[in-house]
């Protein structure tokens, strides 16, 4: 039991540990506290942000008067969503951003015409710096021995976590 528990402990310690940095997705909200409606500079907006793959846009406004209609360029330039690649309209639309391109989202009920369109350039995640030049090897070994240090002082704290647990089972 006393094992168990402690193990538990440990596996929740390494789960956080790796979910707190493999998850840092961003949700890029249209507009910010504006969302999206009409007589806003979308453009401004997007200026502002930086897109990753595996990024979220999302979209808040009145459901029923709005709605997002993923678009090409023409649909863009013209406010037209004549082969559209996509629609919501649930007032609180979540798009996943999957590839590296640029995307265009337009309002189809008319709101188009009154500034209601975005266009983002979604970019690849900044790779690692393994890839690089051979001088880049020194960086390379003094990063690993940082993570190391790192690694050894986790398993400091998980080790001191499981004392503190066989303590307390023991105690308890
Ligand atoms: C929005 O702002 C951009 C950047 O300043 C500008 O180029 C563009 O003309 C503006 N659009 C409108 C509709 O005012
Ligand atoms: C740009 O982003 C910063 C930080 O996210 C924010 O404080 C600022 O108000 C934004 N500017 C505009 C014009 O949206
Ligand atoms: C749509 O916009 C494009 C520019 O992207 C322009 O060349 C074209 O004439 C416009 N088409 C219509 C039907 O307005
Ligand atoms: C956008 O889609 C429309 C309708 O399918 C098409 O006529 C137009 O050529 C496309 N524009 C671009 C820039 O791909
Ligand atoms: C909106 O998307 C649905 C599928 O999600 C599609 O069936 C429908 O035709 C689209 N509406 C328009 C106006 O493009
Ligand atoms: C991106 O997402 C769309 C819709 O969710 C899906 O159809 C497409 O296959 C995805 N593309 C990639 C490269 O994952």
């Amino acid at each position: 039991m006393k094992i168990w528990g402690s193990l538990l402990l440990l596996r929740l310690f390494f789960l956080i540990f790796t979910l707190n940095t493999l998850v840092s997705a961003t949700d890029h909200i249209v507009g910010a506290n504006k969302g999206w409606n009409p007589g806003i500079n979308y453009t401004l907006w997007s200026n502002n942000q930086t897109f990753y793959v595996g990024d979220f846009i999302s979209f808040r406004y009145q459901k029923n008067q709005y709605n997002v209609f993923q678009v090409n360029q023409t649909g863009y330039d013209n406010c037209t969503i004549e082969g559209a690649v996509g629609n919501w309209s649930s007032g609180k639309d979540f798009i996943f951003l999957n590839k590296t391109k640029r995307y265009y989202f337009i309002c189809g009920t008319g709101g188009c015409f009154n500034g209601m369109k975005v266009s983002i350039v979604v970019h690849p995640l900044p790779s690692p710096p393994t890839a690089s030049v051979a001088n880049t090897h020194h960086h390379l070994s003094q990063k690993s021995a940082a993570q190391k240090v790192f690694r050894s002082s986790l398993l400091v704290s998980s080790g001191a976590l499981m004392a503190v647990v066989s303590l307390a089972s023991i105690w308890f």
